[in-house]
């Protein structure tokens, strides 16, 4: 297969002027706590999404990827919602929205080498937005990718080209893990003020691995289930008369949980704010070196997310049982949920037994067999 490279020369007649990657992540807790101003720990994965680029002169972009054969070109000016659709949503809403906020990008040839697994969960959508980003800030002389506060900046445009453009409507926590997170760390993320803070994360030392589990399972942002969890939230925080969820603390839940008018919004209301209090659990956790009870604090999410959140499915359950019945410390769905990927702590000496478990329960199960590997937390966007 032709390089990168190779191919843009071949579909542009020139070379790019550079290339540019950025991780997918897995989220090791705080899940549908970021629309809530909340707190969520994602690492960035090895898996990047690499994209050649060259600056134009005029306001074309032109979009090309290794792995489809679309090949699309539309002006800056021409995009808007649901325009142009499909994955080059991504790529052209990304410098919609650094236009939109008043900075003066210009068009693009393109091609994308999109290495993070698809429909798994593990944000390859917002990998791909913030490789584009990176190279919009260095092609066009922004300086954005080379401060923390330009990062966020980038991040930000990104999430808005996910809502605005390509109309999924997701908080920030991917993004700003694709541009934030470093190697060997989690990223502490406070969704309310955009702080983050970085925590050593390296489980070598604990002869541990986090083993991450794609089910397979369709998943898609865009259905009606994510933004029907959002609407609950909304609600709930418009009942409770604050303006996110984050503000409940989880020693005043019961007081609140008494002021809503069903049970569902119950539940959902209980997940988030027990979700934003394991956080931090986990950050003391890890800190303090007591990986089982880290392990703890995941399946906890986990059926938080299955019994009250309600985003799990078939295939995550039947991960995380068999990943913590095989030896796994503690196994939790990560990211939106209704499919995609699990991710399971597992003592090294029990990651082939897991892992074999998995496939097995899998197919006694009759359901598509699933992909497990290993990852260790990664770095952020940067020019190759
Ligand atoms: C998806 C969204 C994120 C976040 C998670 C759930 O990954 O893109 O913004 O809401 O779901 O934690």
């Amino acid at each position: 297969m032709p390089s990168l490279t190779e191919t843009f020369a071949a579909r542009f007649g020139h070379a790019p002027d550079g290339v540019w990657s950025a991780p997918g992540r897995v989220n090791l807790i705080g899940e549908h706590t970021d629309y809530n101003g909340g707190l969520a720990l994602p690492i960035a994965l090895p898996h990047r999404t690499h994209c050649a680029a060259a600056a134009r002169d005029d306001d074309l972009l032109r979009i090309h990827s290794l792995q489809e054969d679309s090949f699309v070109e539309v002006r800056i000016d021409e995009v808007t919602a649901g325009h142009p659709a499909g994955w080059t949503a991504y790529v052209a809403g990304v410098l919609w929205s650094l236009r939109q906020a008043g900075y003066a990008v210009r068009g693009l040839d393109v091609v994308v080498d999109g290495q993070v697994p698809l429909g798994a969960g593990l944000s390859s959508s917002a990998a791909l937005e913030c490789s584009v980003a990176a190279a919009a800030s260095d092609l066009f002389g922004l300086g954005l990718i080379e401060t923390a506060e330009g990062r966020s900046v980038l991040a930000a445009a990104c999430q808005r080209a996910e809502n605005d453009i390509a109309g999924a409507p997701t908080g920030g926590m991917d993004q700003a893990a694709a541009m934030h997170a470093t190697e060997n760390h989690a990223l502490r993320l406070d969704c309310r003020d955009g702080s983050t803070s970085q925590v050593p994360f390296d489980l070598s030392a604990h002869d541990l691995v986090l083993l991450v589990t794609d089910t397979r399972a369709s998943h898609a942002l865009a259905d009606g289930q994510y933004g029907a969890r959002r609407d609950s939230c909304e609600t709930a925080a418009d009942l409770l008369g604050v303006e996110y969820l984050r503000e409940i603390d989880v020693s005043a839940l019961d007081e609140a949980l008494a002021k809503l008018p069903d049970d569902v919004l119950r539940r959902r209301i209980r997940h988030v704010v027990t979700e934003i209090a394991r956080v931090d659990e986990v950050v003391e956790a890890l800190r303090q070196g007591d990986l089982a009870e880290v392990g703890r604090l995941f399946t906890a999410s986990h059926e938080s997310l299955r019994d009250d959140y309600e985003v799990s499915c078939t295939e995550l359950d039947l991960v995380v049982d068999t990943a913590v019945a095989e030896g796994a410390l503690g196994a939790r769905m990560t990211g939106g949920g209704f499919g995609g990927s699990a991710i399971a702590l597992v003592p090294v000496a029990c990651v082939e037994q897991v892992s074999a478990a998995i496939a097995a329960a899998f197919a006694e199960a009759q359901l598509t067999a699933p992909q497990s590997f290993s990852v260790t937390a990664a770095g952020p966007a940067a020019r190759d």
